[in-house]
């Protein structure tokens, strides 16, 4: 299954070092390639040797090996790799890579790596819990990286909890379906709008709403993990995804605009965008003076971005979102129909985590074969890659 896959293993400095020796041998089993970077650190736990012997491949810690002269180039390294997995991945390197610092051969080739990256923690409960860790591991998901979250059990502690790296046969689980992934796909060109959109009442405010751009991020970090080329039209959000082309746009005319230019050469388009459905007539010159009691202001309806490219879809694959606060199946049901979706994504102010700014999201899938399909609350990198696997089990 992995015959002539390229990996790349980096091991830092935890104690769950020593189950990347079975690591090795399951990958070897499996056909793949692997070659090891090891920080210091790792080698207090498990040794190179060790590693070495296991991956038929010198194991690589420094920029310069003392004894042949060799220059190890990490940027070469990183080009050779189908799969980058650092593992286990310990709360210092964790950091240093939220960070962008750069003191070791392991932590350059994560930053000149091009091929998808995977992390794996492992460290203790507390370290794991701290929110200076949750922060680091969501900002290397903001960078497009996957991580593979620690595991509840006993620790090398002592205590009990969630800290343990996920154990060698699930790795090679994940990493199977995620090199069978990369390229599923490939060539594909894939269009996301993402954000609120801002319309302005004068030039100091405007009619918005809570949207963040987590949701839209993650969908394009998953799309992009596919072999996808993908481009996000997105609203002033707070997230935007670093994996692929952002046109940032203000309104929903600038948003229809930019996403109908590129619609007719996208394969598959997910509107996760929370555009605005109404604008102010005629936005003010100056700033408007508050010198009255009470201000009206007329508003006229926007252009619905999916209905208008619902109707000139093609070979198009549309996926639209449906938030709703009442009435959610069936509103979600009439949208799909009524905006030309081949599966809508429903997701509900109701359900507590789930929406505006959460980082989790509980969503059922709706889609024009009378499908549904509910999930439990979930992260929404994990979300998106549902609406990928599903999209990828349907289109193509
Ligand atoms: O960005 P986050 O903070 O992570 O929040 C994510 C989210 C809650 C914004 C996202 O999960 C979501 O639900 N996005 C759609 C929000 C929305 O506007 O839903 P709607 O039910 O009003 O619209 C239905 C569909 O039509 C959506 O696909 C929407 O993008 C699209 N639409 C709506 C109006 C309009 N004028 N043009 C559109 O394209």
């Amino acid at each position: 299954m992995l015959a002539g896959k390229k990996i790349l293993l980096a091991v830092c400095g935890s104690i769950a070092a020593y189950k990347t020796a079975f690591f090795v041998r399951l990958l070897k089993k499996e056909g793949a390639e692997v070659k090891v970077i090891m920080t210091e650190s790792a080698k207090d736990f498990i040794t190179p040797l060790t590693l070495a012997t296991l991956s038929k491949n010198p194991v690589y810690s420094e920029y310069f090996d003392e004894n042949s002269g060799e220059w190890h180039n990490h940027v070469e390294l990183g080009m050779w790799a189908d799969l980058m997995l650092i593992a286990p991945l310990s709360a210092n390197t964790l950091g240093k890579m939220a960070n962008g610092i750069c003191d070791n051969l392991l932590l350059a080739t994560y930053l000149s790596a091009k091929c998808p990256v995977m992390v794996a923690p492992a460290m203790d409960l507390d370290m794991y819990q701290h929110p200076t860790t949750q922060e680091n591991l969501k900002k290397l998901q903001s960078f497009g990286n996957e991580v593979i979250e620690a595991r509840d059990g006993e620790l090398a502690s002592g205590l009990s909890g969630q800290g343990r790296m996920a154990e060698p046969e699930e790795l090679l689980e994940i990493l199977k379906k995620k090199l069978t992934n990369s390229e599923a796909l490939k060539g594909k060109k894939v269009l996301i709008t993402s954000g609120p959109t801002f319309e302005a009442i004068d030039p100091v405010r405007f009619i918005g709403n809570h949207s963040s751009g987590k949701m839209g991020t993650a969908i394009a970090n998953a799309f992009k993990n596919t072999g996808a080329d993908v481009v996000v039209v997105s609203g002033p959000a707070d997230h935007f995804p670093h994996t692929s082309e952002v046109i940032k746009v203000q309104s929903a005319e600038e948003m229809l605009k930019e996403t109908e230019k590129r619609h007719h050469e996208a394969d598959v388009v997910v509107f996760s965008a929370a555009v605005s459905d109404y604008r102010p007539k005629d936005p003010a010159k100056e700033k408007i003076k508050k010198n009255d009691d009470s201000l009206q202001l007329e508003l006229i309806k926007n252009p619905d971005i999916a209905a208008t490219l619902g109707e000139k879809k093609k070979h198009q694959y549309h996926v639209g979102f449906a938030l709703e606060t009442n009435n959610e199946s069936v509103n979600a049901r009439e949208k799909l129909k009524k905006k030309n979706f081949d599966l809508i994504v429903l997701n509900s102010l109701n359900d507590s985590g789930a929406g505006f700014q959460k980082d989790t999201n509980k969503v059922t899938f709706f889609d024009k074969d009378n499908n549904e399909q509910k999930f439990e609350l979930k992260s929404k990198v994990e979300v998106a890659q549902d609406i990928v696997d599903y999209v990828i089990k349907k289109h193509s």
